[in-house]
């Protein structure tokens, strides 16, 4: 039997320097889980100085070679994020025989199927449950406690940094630019905060869920998504006083053998746990024919919470090498059409400004009545004396995007229509 497992970690930002703590600090817990010893050999960084002043005892490195050829190192951690030279490195560790473990979603939504392949033609293995939900178990329980379901819906807040926003913007009326900056300083965004703002870090998390929850290889740029940059006090106040919450959500529904997928800001009714769930956390609600509905909740961001994940992966992997027990890999059984957005079919949230003349809303309802949308509200938000303007929200039936895009696209023509804000769907 051997005396140690090497692990080498590229990366040591935010989540990197949180797991090479607990990876120095509990060395005795890890031995008794594993039944022998994690020994710390390399640490692949950018800036070997700046590491080196702060942690003089371990050995950090530029050169990636390094520990691709290192005969020692047996587990790699790799949290340096992005697609390149992530991916490139990932692929290069798998096929040199390495055991992977990785918290990045761009590289696991766009190449998952390929990384998984390669470990298994390489006997190699690779585990990514930090990926989605931050510290939240959701690879493991979809990989296996609910195998034995037919998932058939997705419902999720899968992004930290955007719910922390949101709940800081309409609990501390907190400006959009400092509430995203709180959120940089509390690292819980990423290297480029524009994909946390923007949907596509949520995008990919769903693309991955997607994957294990269906059996399907979904590509994250079929996925319809639209981020929060759009979002103002003002929408997150008004839909308070509706009686919602906005929060990015990400949804995908099987319905026979399409799905529709979307990440989308969305009115969520407080009556829902969904619209409840506030600050960092996350949430993932499945609904499974044999479980029901299961829902995981917890920390979705951060860097501790984050190492929880990380290190729950390297552990089972050193056991596994340590017993040389090998799991079999998810399997891609389904041939599912992603559904066209158009048909996406929900009540609507609209936003808008018009002239403050007799006719506006008779105008823009007729022009609703012509696209078959029909509406359930209308509340006159504001109004401006000075520019002769008002504002309304207007809440609609359920009606389809393609009928409530072909008919804003016509109010937005209008003469009496100042600026359309926001066009966001409401979960029923
Ligand atoms: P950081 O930007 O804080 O850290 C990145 C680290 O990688 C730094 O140590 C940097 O080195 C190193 N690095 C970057 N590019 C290279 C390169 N080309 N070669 C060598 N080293 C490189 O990122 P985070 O720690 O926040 O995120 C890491 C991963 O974890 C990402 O995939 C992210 O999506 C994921 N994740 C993050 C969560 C969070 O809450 N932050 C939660 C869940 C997942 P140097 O320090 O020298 O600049
Ligand atoms: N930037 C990501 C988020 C980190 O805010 O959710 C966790 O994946």
């Amino acid at each position: 039997m051997s005396d140690s497992i090497g692990i080498s970690l590229l990366g040591a930002g935010n989540v990197g320097s949180a797991v090479l703590d607990t990876l120095l600090a509990d060395v005795e817990r890890h031995n008794n889980l594993i039944g022998t010893k994690l020994k710390l050999n390399y640490v692949l960084v950018q800036d070997v100085d700046k590491h080196k002043k702060k942690s003089p005892n371990i050995h950090f490195t530029k050169d990636f070679e390094q520990i691709v050829n290192d005969p020692d190192t047996s587990i790699v951690v790799e949290l340096i994020g992005g697609e390149s030279p992530a991916k490139d490195y990932l692929s290069k560790l798998l096929k040199s025989g390495k055991h992977v473990v990785t918290a990045n979603k761009d590289v696991m939504a766009k190449y998952g199927s390929e990384l998984n392949d390669l470990a298994i033609q390489n006997n190699s293995s690779i585990k990514y449950e930090a990926s989605v939900g931050g510290g939240i178990p959701i690879i493991g329980p979809l990989s296996r406690d609910l195998l034995a379901n037919e998932i058939s819906s997705i419902s999720a807040i899968i992004n930290g940094t955007t719910n922390y926003m949101l709940s800081l913007m309409l609990s501390e009326d907190v400006s959009y630019e400092d509430a995203l900056e709180q959120a940089q300083k509390l690292g819980y965004a990423e290297p480029n905060p524009v994909n946390d703002v923007e949907g596509i870090d949520a995008t990919y998390k769903l693309a991955i869920l997607c994957g294990l929850a269906f059996h399907v290889d979904v590509d994250p740029s079929e996925i319809y998504s639209k981020g929060i940059s759009n979002i103002e006090l003002q929408d997150l106040k008004y839909a308070d006083e509706l009686g919602y919450s906005i929060k990015l959500l990400a949804k995908a529904d099987l319905i026979g053998n399409r799905i529709t997928c979307l990440v989308c800001p969305t009115l969520i009714p407080k009556s829902e746990p969904l619209s409840k769930v506030d600050g960092v956390l996350n949430a993932i609600q499945l609904k499974g024919n044999l479980v029901g509905q299961v829902v995981f909740e917890g920390p979705g961001a951060g860097a501790s919470a984050t190492s929880s994940a990380i290190l729950g992966d390297v552990i089972d992997t050193a056991k596994n090498i340590h017993s040389s027990w090998k799991e079999s890999s998810n399997s891609i059984l389904n041939k599912i059409q992603i559904n066209d957005i158009g048909d996406f079919q929900s009540r609507f949230y609209i936003r808008v400004n018009v002239i403050d003349e007799p006719g506006v809303l008779a105008t823009i309802a007729g022009i609703m009545s012509e696209h078959s949308i029909s509406i359930a509200s209308v509340i006159q938000a504001a109004s401006d004396p000075e520019k002769n303007t008002a504002q309304i929200v207007l809440i609609t039936h359920d009606a389809s995007q393609k009928n409530i895009d072909l008919a804003l696209n016509t109010i937005s023509k209008e003469k009496k229509v100042d600026k359309i804000f926001n066009l966001l769907p409401i979960v029923n």
